[in-house]
């Protein structure tokens, strides 16, 4: 399908009526300073009201988790139980697991089991826990929750994922184009589940906009909100910084007593604060910074170890945990793990990323032990070197423009992900920032290729304007 095609699709399936009716039902000025938790169920749904009453709700919810301050976000495939028991030795005080399909976990046994099973929740205090789901239909969503309920804390609606796989399937950031059925998802499960629901968003480029969808998912239901500061168009190479102001702004309109995570940029433990304070938020939520660094939410004191675990000592924590919860999505999860907290170090050692590379799921614990005592011999060697007192440091770069600074890291130890784009570090340098038109590029080169592909997509969107006139105007009403 051609991206015209794509865009026909989903403006054909986006009902612009519902999507104004419920923006007009969300009266503007009940914006600031509500108290709390001014949702509920709506006075006709009596028979639906005793969960909705007898429940957590936002901040109890959140006082009863202990207050958590470090969140691994919800990683498909990534932030299942093994990850999550690592991550939370290493600070994480509350952990979302992946995205289910909301249908094909009711419908299919096999996927079930696969995601999750009875160690989820229950092995290796594995709580505070937030099960998250996508879905674009109610009931099936309620089904999917109502499975895992007994063993989390709350059930997070995916109103985030960018992906094809969700354009196509109508759900996660593409449910931004249908309130209505966001909005009815929500508060099925606030009115009909045992436990509270809570939900995970995009922005829009428009500030007031991103608030009134805030507010529409916090009127259905949700406890918690948590707001990943990228729009829905920032993925794969056009990913760039999350905006923090957009958190500020959203944090400060929304009633002041909201229970409120802030996700987005976290590169280093020092992030952490930067991000609360920025913001204002609750917690910090990570997703990348988390994956190629464990120790990112290491923030009780400053050892080296803890924030920058070394790759051998975290490899050999990481896999002993793998075999002893030996879930399948423990070990289907391993390989990329193993990929991400060895970025760095296989970018030396070539060889073993290789070596990585051919092996699979299906090989035994045997092979991968292998791997790991590979790590556990170079890593040996390279302590053994008599300057290794002054090569074992970590260094911080000049203070940068946005507040903090870039770090050096030894390549043997754990540290963050650039992703790069037009050959320049991405988070360094070529950055698109939500909420903000202008593009902040400082080489020269990266400034040409960057002004190219704006006109290149300004004379694409201008030709696919003409095409698409109807559906252009339809969604300006
Ligand atoms: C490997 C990976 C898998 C992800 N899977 C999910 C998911 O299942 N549900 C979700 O809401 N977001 C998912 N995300 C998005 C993250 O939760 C997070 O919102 C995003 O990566 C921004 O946070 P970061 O800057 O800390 O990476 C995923 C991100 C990554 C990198």
């Amino acid at each position: 399908m051609n991206h015209i095609q794509a865009v026909k699709e989903v403006f054909s399936k986006v009902s612009f009526s519902r999507f104004t009716s419920i923006e007009a039902r969300i009266d503007t000025s009940r914006l600031r300073n509500l108290p709390a938790m001014t949702t509920a169920t709506s006075p006709s749904n009596n028979n639906s009201s005793k969960n909705a009453t007898t429940k957590l709700r936002g901040r109890s919810l959140y006082d009863k988790m202990g207050q958590p301050k470090t969140v691994v976000a919800p990683m498909v495939d990534q932030s299942e139980l093994a990850w999550r028991i690592l991550s939370r030795r290493y600070g994480a005080e509350l952990c979302y697991t992946p995205m289910f399909h909301a249908k094909l976990f009711v419908t299919s046994p096999k996927y079930r089991e696969s995601m999750w099973n009875e160690k989820d929740g229950a092995f290796g205090n594995d709580r505070p826990l937030v099960v998250q789901f996508c879905a674009n239909d109610p009931d099936y969503l309620l089904k999917a929750a109502e499975m895992v309920a007994p063993r989390c804390d709350a059930v997070d609606l995916n109103l985030g994922c960018p992906q094809g796989i969700a354009r196509k399937g109508k759900y996660g950031a593409f449910l931004m184009d249908d309130w209505d059925l966001v909005h009815k998802l929500i508060k099925n499960l606030h009115d009909n589940l045992s436990v509270p629901v809570t939900a995970k968003i995009r922005v829009y480029d428009d500030w007031d906009k991103s608030l009134q969808y805030a507010q529409m998912v916090l009127d259905a239901g949700a406890q918690f909100i948590t707001i990943h500061g990228r729009t829905r168009e920032m993925k794969g190479q056009q990913t760039g910084l999350a905006n923090w102001k957009i958190l500020k702004y959203l944090r400060d309109n929304l009633p002041a007593d909201q229970v409120f995570f802030a996700n987005g940029n976290i590169l280093y433990p020092s992030d952490l604060k930067r991000c609360q304070e920025e913001t204002t938020c609750d917690a910090v939520m990570s997703a990348e910074g988390n994956l190629y660094n464990p120790g990112v939410f290491w923030t009780k004191d400053d050892d080296m170890d803890k924030q920058f675990p070394r790759v051998d000592k975290i490899l050999r924590e990481y896999f002993e945990i793998v075999k002893e919860v030996d879930s399948p999505a423990s070990r289907h999860a391993m390989k990329s793990h193993f990929f991400k907290m060895l970025h760095e170090f296989l970018n030396v050692h070539t060889d073993l990323r290789a070596r990585i590379g051919k092996t699979s799921v299906h090989h035994t614990f045997e092979d991968w032990n292998g791997i790991v005592e590979e790590v556990e011999r170079i890593v040996g060697e390279i302590y053994e070197k008599p300057d290794i007192k002054q090569l074992d440091v970590v260094k911080d770069g000049p203070v940068e423009d946005w507040g903090a600074c870039y770090k050096e890291v030894p390549y043997w130890r754990c540290q963050p992900y650039f992703r790069k784009v037009d050959g320049e570090k991405q988070n360094a340098r070529s950055l698109k920032v939500a909420g903000e038109t202008e593009l902040l590029v400082t080489s020269d080169a990266a400034r040409n290729k960057t002004a190219k592909r704006m006109l290149a997509e300004e004379e694409k969107g201008q030709s696919e304007k003409k095409e698409e006139q109807r559906p252009l105007k339809k969604q300006a009403v």
